[in-house]
């Protein structure tokens, strides 16, 4: 069986003033009328309403997941599965972010306790996927190479120099797995003319940051290439306590963990990585640029949420809350009106509002 692990522990700042630090943009519904974790849980379990026909199939694959956030969201977190009928295995809470391979590393070892030869399958709760049924048969695919012994990832088709993602490219085919291939080489986050090459060359995809990981096979790799995170989180666990769902880390052990990603920490050190490629309208919802690209548009190519009035907007992503919001003869603009604040950006530069982010936080 595939373990679903929910990596809901960002704080999402580039999507102020909406995500806020008590209020992340995993728990808000920022795509669909449920909140982003509520799709992503939704996505691997088999419930009725959960609106696919694949969903009776899901449930002979997946588990019940395995949910890792912030100890400060536990209550939204439990509450927001509950409502959606989804009954967690676990949820670990980390006093403080120590960022995806202590996660993953956390992950596997309360999974592999249990069993070392199950699959976890890592799922950022921020990311909308619009073909559920097709993302299900790439982990259908990718489950045959991770039974092979690999740590697989899902490939996107690249469509810009992002600078922000992992670029992955593509070796050989597995003999284990159709549709899965070795990774020749794995670049987390490259420069931007780097970036561009690999768009140039056609041969590169981008990390999509979900995993399928042997649990047992990830812990051998984490004590050859992370031995620090691995030992920190063991003990951060062995340490912790359990309290219903809810289980707590040692905070000092925890801190001792080395705060790397699992991409930088594993992935680009590892020779047993596979990549499934996948077409399944994948976008990681990480600025608000990101809202107006898989948002439904007018004719005049706006998309608008809540209490909005246009004039003349052209490709806007405005959206108010709770105040009527107008908007006149303005092209390319984000506006985001929230109680007691108001963004308005370049859609080009929504990548920029982290940096209010970051003032408002030195400034406190
Ligand atoms: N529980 C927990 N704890 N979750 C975390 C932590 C943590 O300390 N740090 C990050 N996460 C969650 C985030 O909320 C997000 O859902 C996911 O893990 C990935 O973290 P990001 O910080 O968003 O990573 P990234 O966007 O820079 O890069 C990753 O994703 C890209 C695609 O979106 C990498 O995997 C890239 O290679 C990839 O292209
Ligand atoms: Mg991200």
């Amino acid at each position: 069986k595939i373990v679903p692990v929910l990596l809901s522990g960002g704080t999402g700042s580039r999507l102020w003033p909406l995500s806020r630090e008590l209020y992340p943009k995993q728990f808000l519904p920022l795509c669909s009328d449920r909140t982003m974790l509520q799709d992503t849980a939704l996505r691997v379990s088999a419930q009725p309403g959960s609106g696919t026909a694949a969903g009776v199939a899901a449930e002979a694959v997946f588990s019940a997941p395995l949910v890792i956030c912030n100890q400060e969201h536990r209550f939204l977190a439990a509450e927001q599965l509950r409502q959606s009928r989804c009954t967690p295995r676990g949820i670990i809470l980390e006093p403080a972010g120590r960022n995806t391979a202590a996660a993953c590393a956390l992950a596997a070892l309360a999974v592999a306790a249990e069993d070392p030869d199950a699959l976890l399958l890592i799922l950022p709760a921020d990311h909308e996927i619009r073909d559920a049924e097709a993302f299900r048969r790439a982990v259908a695919i990718a489950a045959r190479a991770a039974e092979a012994g690999r740590l697989v990832t899902f490939g996107i088709t690249p469509t810009r120099p992002e600078t922000g993602y992992g670029y992955i490219r593509r070796g050989h085919s597995m003999d284990e797995a159709d549709g899965a291939y070795n990774v020749a080489a794995f670049v987390e986050k490259p420069s931007l003319e780097v970036a561009e090459r690999y768009l140039a060359e056609g041969t590169y995809a981008w990390n999509s940051g979900m995993f399928l990981f042997p649990a047992g096979r990830l812990l051998a790799e984490l004590e050859r290439h992370a031995p620090a995170v691995l030992a920190a989180c063991r003990e951060a666990l062995d340490q912790g306590s359990k309290d219903l769902d809810f289980f707590r880390l040692d905070a000092a052990a925890f801190a001792r963990a080395p705060g790397i990603s699992i991409d930088y920490a594993v992935m680009e050190r590892t020779d047993r990585a596979a990549v499934v490629p996948c077409e399944i309208g994948w976008t990681d919802v990480g600025a608000w640029s990101a809202l107006w690209d898989v948002g439904t548009k007018d004719g005049e190519g706006n998309v608008v949420v809540g209490d909005v009035l246009l004039e003349g907007a052209r490709d806007c992503y405005v959206r108010s809350d709770n105040h009527l919001t107008a908007v006149v003869g303005v092209e390319n603009a984000v506006v985001v009106v929230v109680d007691d604040a108001v963004l308005v950006a370049d859609r080009s530069q929504a990548q920029d509002v982290k940096r209010i982010v970051d003032r408002l936080k030195a400034e406190g």
